[in-house]
């Protein structure tokens, strides 16, 4: 049997008079009085195949009994369509098969849903998700995810980066999320983790000397799901030996220069902008800002030195912060949108959000009797407050009203309809994150990044006091229009030093060496100075696509409880396959009970 001797996609003016073979799967159909036409689908385009009843009867009466996804061989000559019924948006839609043999090679049953329209629903698309790949719009977006991994393996390859796989069944050892664990059948008791990402396997590849290494790798974290979260994901990781940090943000914008170049054909501006956590934090109240707009966060402490407005003068009285924003011409904002706002600010853990209307001449507020002509002359400078202004401000803890600002500064671009576009790139290296931050409900110092950062050399000393929190780190993130799409650092190549760390991190000596010592041995034998970084895949792919979930541009992904609607993943199973992996299930509470 002859398929086909050409895709649906690639047939034009070119090829008039030739005989065609075709396979695919049929898209849609028309009937003129007889005359049928029919789109032919497959991977890589369409192709309109007329049956003319007079010329070809057999194949015509056999056309005129298929449905939709049917799946057929048809062969025909190629023809100009008649002018006037061109179709410009279609790289083939100059030409026509005119079909003189139709072979059906298997039928479909009506489909849960058109496979040429963009459905809602997603349960029901990721139930039938062979059905949902099959639209054109899905298969371009599996086309770009292909596309980005091939630019990015081959110009690691150029780099002298080698593709090294390592283990999917690890050891393990606390790294910020949840495991999943997979019980080790040969050890009775004893789990197998699936890596959250492979951080140490990487060091360890550079202990062996590999000096540069990537993986296309799957990374497993059992976390609360978002739309830009899954529980399994991928990761460009990458790792180098004498490599500066320098080195790997020009590489890596190389990169993504090379990515936009060719899948988007846009130049993007390098070397990218570089922001401390600071920076981010006090002008952006987030770590991940989105700089594609202003409406910056000021602090406007010291116009309040003086204050007697309670909300103010308590946060100052106890070394907190007063930080605003100017959310230009918007003080026609909706009580309901201050009371959204006010939302946001609370879920960020502010005890309130105070505004100012600048209208008619006027500032309108219900804390405008607190402020002095002083005060209002100060923020009118300071915020370049202009008619038609809303001012918003948060007297907090530092990291409180940076967080709640960062918050509502999102919020409020929202509600103005900012009009925020993804072609407008705003690519930005976070730089000089702290190396610890304090739990309070554990207790605990915690690794910002992962515990095997080097804080920056500068800030060493700082680990003998008490003010752990102004360490910074040799760590970086790559922030792309509010995205974090990637992140890395510099390591930790001393043994003692790592010890340090980890011992600053409440793991003892004990510990160290039952969680880690195959890190801190291998640390002992020649590590060669290191760092990289990891780039979350599935949300680059995503931002290039154009869509702000992650699920989008996965194959098979999780629905945001976990579930794996196509198979029914996560299922029962067998007592006897518990049993034989020394397990017992615990009963299960029946939350539904009447
Ligand atoms: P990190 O934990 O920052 O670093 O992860 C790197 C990047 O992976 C993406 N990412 C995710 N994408 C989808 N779903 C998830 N659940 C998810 N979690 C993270 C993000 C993130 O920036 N080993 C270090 C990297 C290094 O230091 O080299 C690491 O894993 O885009
Ligand atoms: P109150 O006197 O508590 O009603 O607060 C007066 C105004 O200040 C209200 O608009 C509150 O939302 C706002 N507010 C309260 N706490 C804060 C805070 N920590 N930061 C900014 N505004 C606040």
């Amino acid at each position: 049997m002859h398929y086909r001797d050409c895709s649906c996609g690639s047939l034009n003016f070119n090829d008039i008079g030739q005989t065609i073979t075709l396979s695919g799967w049929v898209a849609s159909r028309r009937d003129h009085g007889g005359v049928l036409f029919l789109d032919l689908r497959d991977r890589e385009g369409i192709t309109q195949v007329v049956f003319h009843p007079q010329t070809h009867s057999e194949a015509a009466s056999l056309a005129h009994t298929l449905r939709s996804e049917d799946v057929i061989t048809v062969t025909g000559s190629v023809a100009a369509r008649l002018p006037g019924t061109e179709n410009q948006k279609l790289p083939t839609g100059a030409i026509e098969l005119v079909a003189s043999t139709l072979k059906i090679l298997n039928r479909s049953e009506v489909p849960p849903f058109p496979i040429e329209e963009r459905i809602s629903n997603e349960d029901l698309r990721l139930t039938y998700r062979y059905l949902d790949l099959r639209r054109p719009e899905m298969t371009q977006k599996l086309r770009l995810r292909y596309h980005v991994t091939k630019i990015i393996r081959s110009l690691l390859d150029e780099h002298g980066f080698w593709e090294v796989e390592t283990p999917i069944l690890c050891k393990s050892t606390p790294e910020g999320a949840r495991d999943f664990l997979v019980p080790a059948r040969l050890s009775p008791g004893k789990f197998y983790a699936l890596p959250q990402a492979p951080q140490q396997y990487k060091q360890l590849l550079m202990v062996a000397g590999v000096d540069r290494y990537f993986q296309i790798a799957r990374c497993f974290r059992d976390e609360d799901l978002r739309s830009d979260r899954q529980p399994e994901f991928t990761q460009v990781d990458v790792e180098a030996s004498f490599l500066a940090k320098e080195e790997i943000f020009t590489l890596f914008e190389k990169i993504f220069y090379e990515i936009f170049l060719q899948t988007r054909g846009v130049k993007i501006k390098t070397p990218f902008l570089r922001m401390t956590y600071k920076e981010a934090m006090n002008c952006y109240g987030s770590d991940k800002p989105d700089c594609r707009f202003g409406m910056e966060i000021e602090d406007v402490s010291t116009i309040f030195t003086k204050t007697d407005f309670k909300v103010f003068r308590g946060a100052l009285d106890h070394q907190g912060v007063i930080k605003a924003i100017n959310v230009k011409k918007f003080a026609s904002i909706s009580a309901g949108q201050i009371e959204t706002l006010t939302t946001v600010a609370k879920s960020t853990g502010a005890r309130g959000l105070a505004f100012i209307k600048v209208e008619e001449g006027e500032w309108k507020s219900p804390i405008v009797k607190f402020l002095t002509d002083v005060e209002k002359e100060a923020l009118r400078c300071k915020l370049h407050v202009e008619e038609g202004d809303l001012l918003l401000f948060a007297a907090d803890a530092w990291e409180v009203a940076c967080h709640t600002l960062g918050r509502v500064r999102l919020k409020a671009a929202e509600l103005q309809k900012i009009p925020l576009y993804p072609h407008d790139l705003s690519f930005l290296w976070v730089v000089d994150f702290p190396l610890f931050s304090y739990s309070t409900e554990e207790q605990k110092w915690n690794a910002v990044h992962h515990p095997f950062t080097r804080p920056k050399a500068e800030d060493e000393e700082l680990l003998l006091g008490e003010n752990l929190a102004e360490i910074r780190a040799e760590a970086y993130d790559i922030v792309l229009n509010g995205v974090e799409i990637g992140g890395g650092s510099l390591r930790i190549h001393e043994q003692e030093l790592q010890a340090k760390i980890f011992k600053t991190l409440g793991i003892n000596h004990e510990e160290q060496e039952r969680l880690f010592g195959h890190l801190l041995s291998a640390l002992r034998y020649g590590a060669p100075p290191h760092g990289g970084i990891a780039l979350g895949l599935d949300r680059l792919v995503a931002l290039l696509a154009g869509e702000e979930s992650v699920r989008e541009v996965i194959a098979f992904p999780k629905n945001n409880r976990g579930m794996e609607l196509m198979t029914g993943g996560p299922s029962h199973v067998d007592e006897r396959e518990l049993h034989a992996l020394s397990l017992v299930a615990a009963p299960q509470k029946h939350k539904d009970r009447c």
